[in-house]
């Protein structure tokens, strides 16, 4: 049987003001802050990783990994493998020594961007409550070479392509979620969005109350998307990151029938099922590009 990876497990950030930014991903954001290590700073969410969300003081804002989750030693063993296969870079497999610790390591993919992946490290254990993010449950990366990022996510770390529209493929990884990962076809590897999982369409409604009066205005939504059937609120974050709250992602297995383009379209004037919410702003356009990979976090 195929190895894959099950999702992510936490994603690392540049940030200019660490302060600033330790403080909004606390208090507004709702994450908690689990451990401050050198310059990073670790918040976690409810789901039971040791953090979801890592900050790390830089010069530039910037996104700095993407870390995806595996079963075990083997499956990190396994992908590790097909991944030195393919030809990118690639760090041997290690214990890591940063907060929560685990197994695993850190690549490049064709266009350069900063993954990896790693299985077991510290946990906690905490109910999902509501108010309060559960896990990072999907990244949007905008893809330049786009056929040669979905090949790289699908046949070396596993994903399955599950829907495509006009402009974004949907993959899935080895968890019920529909997605979590979509690749958005664009002229650079950038960030798109990262999206945090909600108990519930009223922890969505709650948070984007939160942003607004912590001067954060909802830059799209609150509305339905297409594929994964996910209710959604964007915002531009703390030097301007696109984040997004989501809930009520699609559970499917096996049996789910992937839709194309041509399914996936909403009538003229609409961008999600409700046909409540205005586009997106022009603000979330372009800062949904805005965000590179940094070279800084070369090791994990
Ligand atoms: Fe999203």
């Amino acid at each position: 049987m195929t190895v894959r990876v099950r999702g992510i497990r936490s994603v690392a950030i540049d940030v200019c003001a660490i302060d600033e930014a330790a403080a909004f991903y606390a208090d507004v954001w709702n994450l908690t802050p689990v451990a401050h290590a050198g310059d990073a700073r670790c918040l976690r969410g409810t789901s039971a990783y040791h953090h979801i969300l890592s900050l790390h003081a830089a010069a530039l804002p910037a996104i700095r990994r993407v870390m995806f989750d595996a079963a075990d030693h083997a499956a990190v063993d396994a992908l590790h493998a097909r991944v030195r296969a393919s030809g990118v870079a690639c760090e041997a497999p290690h214990e890591f020594d940063a907060p929560g610790g685990g197994y695993g390591f850190g690549c490049k993919d064709p266009e350069g961007r900063n993954l990896g992946v790693a299985c077991g490290g510290e946990t906690h254990a905490e109910a999902p409550a509501p108010d309060r993010p559960h896990k990072v449950t999907h990244i949007n990366l905008n893809a330049a070479d786009y056929d040669a990022a979905t090949r790289f996510m699908c046949d070396v770390l596993g994903f399955r392509l599950i829907d495509e529209t006009v402009r974004a493929r949907f993959l899935h990884a080895a968890c019920p979620d529909h997605f979590s990962l979509a690749l958005v076809k664009h002229e650079n590897a950038t960030l798109n969005h990262i999206a945090f999982d909600m108990i519930d369409l009223d922890s969505v409604m709650r948070g984007a109350g939160r942003m607004r009066d912590a001067g954060y205005p909802v830059e799209w939504g609150v509305g339905r998307h297409g594929p994964g059937n996910n209710v959604f609120a964007y915002f531009a974050g703390p030097e301007e990151i696109p984040l997004e709250y989501t809930a009520e992602v699609l559970q499917i297995d096996d049996s789910y029938q992937p839709h194309g383009p041509e399914f996936w379209k909403f009538p003229p004037g609409r961008s999600d099922q409700w046909g409540v919410t205005d586009p997106p702003t022009p603000r979330l356009a372009r800062i949904q590009q805005l965000f590179g990979f940094s070279n800084d976090g070369d090791r994990t």
